[in-house]
């Protein structure tokens, strides 16, 4: 969603915050701004679109000497949530004084009726936002003290916040602060950056500093001073990123989904890599913190998770209920955290996030750790607040995952559930000799992905085939239903095709009333004991005029003969079939946003990572 980046140093600012800005474009956004403080005058330029926009704005209206000289500043990517994205509405925002300027990420969620309190006292707002009525708030508390201003302001707001804050009457300092939104503070040789997202740090820094809920933090060029919001001093680490800038950058291919789709078999090595035992027939998830014994006396595993997440946890609970002989349930975040989940200390809550940031996905985490459950995550961002929060999980090792649109990410969490049902099911009924074939087959991953990966060209030439159709049905049973899922998913939201999935038997129930002929319909239809069935509803769909693309198992002429067109993937377990057959669906939907022209890495309306409800 919206992002931030700060800079105070010796370095030219604008530069490094445009920098700082063009990382974080993949995290969606529709409008930027940027803030310059030059001796006691803060200079701002804004405008709606792309922060190339912003940087010919702010080029063309400041003076030259200006921009080289000014070394302190701070930038923000708008994503409309409190009105339209126009420039008005852009970030920076400035007081009723113009001396404090603001960048903030969250919702100001009473922010109605400190506005009308301001106003009564003759404030004049120029934008419909939340943020400038907090940027106003700040400057009515500011007695001369700005650490002090932004504490009075940050005591009187509901809501979540991530902000950057800058002073013409204090120019030496920014004050940053967080409460549900990240912050992260790069710690630089004579410089320090700040930003919503570790990304637009690390072409400066590998050195950095999490801020926690309620944290606020005095940052200057040589130093950073963390406080709690009743001004105690707290303690917080400086960790290693640990990432290089080669994992954020394009490295040759068109659209970063590609490049991501096609570095799977590497980030699926990297998630299984060392967690496999062979010996045992088991698997070795250390970051669990479960001691065997811990594991039999768990009865129950809950997963909750959003979007793509939701859809590997969908996965998990095959996984779970097959190998590991375990009731498990997956619950929508949101619906979670607002439902009074019944929970105890036997219960296993599953959180499931690439971004570890996902609001409703953290809400979850925080109910269920209040009703004593067991509770860990499975997560890709390392350092992310969901992360740090469990305390206990695992980390995907997908590396950094730019599109929007999630792909390895998705195959990373299938894997990890993989391995955890695994570790389960060998604490229960599941023997070794079972654990050592499953081992193998979760080794073959890799493999596996990168035989669908080799067909790249020919799925191509299938999405040329549908790339004009406007609706799409996607249908699947057992394991494979979260994969139609998926799929469909996938493809409405990068190629805006009207695109839902079904189980497979769900299709008479209703929806077939909408097939005709052409249609498109997405059969997975894998080697596994629902196959036969999905084949049944193939025919049915046939029958009514669809065409149908197919995700089979390589030699499955039976499939083959129902299918227009098909994709095979190599045989394999039904539930490890879930990922290559997940990731042929990924390079179908690439391919038809491709051909139809859409912005890929950032469709229109989403955002990277959800932080607000
Ligand atoms: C879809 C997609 C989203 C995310 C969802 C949860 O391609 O990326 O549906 O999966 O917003 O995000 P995380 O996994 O970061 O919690």
């Amino acid at each position: 969603m919206c992002g931030i980046v700060g800079y105070i140093g010796k370095a030219n600012a604008a530069s490094v915050l445009i920098g700082g800005l063009k990382r974080l474009e993949y995290r969606g956004y529709d409008s930027a701004g940027l803030a310059l403080l030059d001796g006691d005058v803060i200079h701002i330029s804004k405008a709606p679109g792309k922060v190339a926009n912003l940087n010919a704005k702010a080029r063309a209206e400041w003076d030259a000497g200006m921009i080289e000289r000014a070394g302190t500043g701070i930038a923000h990517t708008r994503w409309a949530t409190h009105g339209p994205p126009t420039e008005a509405n852009a970030h920076p925002h400035l007081d009723e004084s113009g001396h404090i300027a603001l960048v903030h990420n969250g919702i100001i969620e009473n922010y109605r009726s400190i506005r009308a309190r301001l106003e009564s006292k003759g404030h004049h707002f120029r934008s419909e936002t939340d943020t400038e009525v907090l940027a106003h708030l700040i400057g009515d508390c500011d007695k001369g003290d700005l650490l002090q201003a932004v504490r009075d302001a940050l005591h009187q707001v509901e809501g979540t916040f991530g902000i950057a804050v800058i002073s013409s009457r204090e120019p030496g300092i920014i004050i940053t602060a967080r409460r549900g939104s990240p912050i992260v503070i790069g710690v630089g040789h004579g410089e320090t950056i700040i930003a919503s997202d570790a990304s637009a740090i690390l072409a400066h820094t590998q050195r950095v500093i999490y801020l926690d809920d309620n944290d606020i933090a005095v940052v200057t060029a040589d130093a950073v001073d963390v406080r709690d919001l009743n001004n105690f001093p707290v303690t917080r680490e400086i960790a290693e990123l640990g990432l290089d800038t080669a994992a954020t950058e394009k490295g040759g291919y068109e659209h970063f989904m590609l490049k991501e789709i096609h570095e799977q078999p590497e980030s699926l090595a990297n998630a299984i890599r060392g967690r496999l035992d062979h010996q045992l027939g088991s698997s070795v998830l250390s970051g669990m913190g479960t001691s065997p014994r811990d594991l039999a006396e768990i009865l129950r595993v809950v997963m909750v998770g959003c979007g793509t997440s939701l859809h590997a946890a969908m996965v998990g609970e095959y996984a779970l209920g097959d190998i590991a002989d375990i009731p498990a349930e997956v619950r929508q975040a949101a619906d979670f955290r607002y439902r009074n989940p019944i929970l105890g200390n036997h219960d296993l809550v599953v959180a499931i996030s690439q971004s570890g940031e996902t609001a409703d996905t953290l809400a979850a985490v925080r109910e269920a750790r209040q009703k004593g459950a067991f509770v860990m995550s499975l997560v890709n961002v390392v350092g992310s607040t969901i992360a740090r929060e469990t305390g206990r999980g695992v980390y995907l090792h997908a590396g950094p995952e730019i599109s929007v649109a999630s792909t390895k990410a998705f195959t990373s969490q299938v894997s990890v559930l993989l391995m955890m049902a695994l570790k389960l099911g060998r604490g229960r009924r599941f023997s070794r000799e079972e654990g050592l074939r499953l081992a193998l087959e979760i080794e073959a991953i890799p493999e596996l992905v990168r035989s669908v990966i080799k067909q790249d060209k020919l799925i191509s030439e299938i999405a040329a085939r549908y790339v004009d159709n406007e609706h799409a049905f996607y249908i699947g049973r057992g394991p494979m239903y979260p994969v139609a899922l998926e799929g469909a998913l996938k493809l409405k939201e990068i190629s805006y095709i009207h695109a839902e999935g079904y189980h497979a038997a769900e299709l008479k129930h209703g929806p077939i009333a909408l097939l005709q002929k052409g249609t498109l319909v997405v059969a997975v239809a894998c080697e596994g004991p629902a196959k036969d069935k999905t084949l049944g509803n193939v025919e049915e769909c046939r029958a009514r005029g669809a065409r149908i693309l197919g995700v089979i198992t390589e030699g499955d002429h039976e499939a083959e003969e129902v299918m227009d067109d098909f994709i095979a993937i190599p045989r394999a377990h039904p539930l490890v079939a879930t990922i290559p057959a997940t990731v042929a669906l990924q390079l179908f939907s690439y391919h038809v946003a491709r051909l139809r022209g859409c912005e890929i890495d950032q469709p229109r309306n989403l955002a990277k990572s959800v932080t607000v409800e």
